[in-house]
């Protein structure tokens, strides 16, 4: 039989160790929280951790500097992602990161964030946040058509 194809579902385990090895070299000495995020694109893995800053909102998630790190390679595409944070409950991805992934990313997109004790959650980028803003949002309000009167229906704005 030929070898599967390494889609990425089967490449979920490698994005966990490696957003768990990201995470020991996250830069967290205020909060304490370290994260650790990993994505897969293009067939590669890149993984960041959170870097705070003494200037505290400045500090970046580990999600984001991994998307960021994707994307500065030249990835467009993010085929799945992988957080490691949180002793005893796996902690979930941030609201803001969950629109960041989505940027990249297709609703079908498989996510899993896990505990440092091994502990999982398997999701995927659609059920992470539902009916999201998009790109589609900012065309269809340039192609609203101007001057004439209010549209039928729904709250006028
Ligand atoms: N953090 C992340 O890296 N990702 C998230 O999705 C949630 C929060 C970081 C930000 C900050 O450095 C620390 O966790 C505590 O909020």
């Amino acid at each position: 039989m030929p070898p599967r194809a390494r889609g990425p579902q089967a490449r979920l385990s490698a994005l966990v160790r490696a957003a768990a090895d990201a995470r020991k070299r996250a830069y967290a000495p205020y909060s304490g929280f370290q994260v650790g995020a990993a994505v897969l694109a293009g067939g590669r893995i890149f993984a960041a951790g959170n870097l705070e800053n003494s200037s505290y909102p400045l500090s970046v998630c580990a999600e984001r500097n991994a998307v960021a790190m994707a994307v500065a390679a030249g990835q467009r595409r993010i085929e799945a992602a992988a957080i490691v944070a949180g002793d005893a409950r796996p902690a979930p991805p941030c609201g803001g990161c969950r629109q960041v992934l989505a940027e990249f990313a297709s609703a079908g997109a498989p996510v899993i964030y896990a505990s440092t004790n091994g502990r999982s959650v398997a999701t995927n980028v659609g059920a992470l946040l539902p009916d999201s803003f998009g790109r589609g949002d900012l065309r269809r309000a340039s192609e609203r058509p101007k001057g004439k009167g209010r549209p039928r229906g729904g709250i006028p704005v």
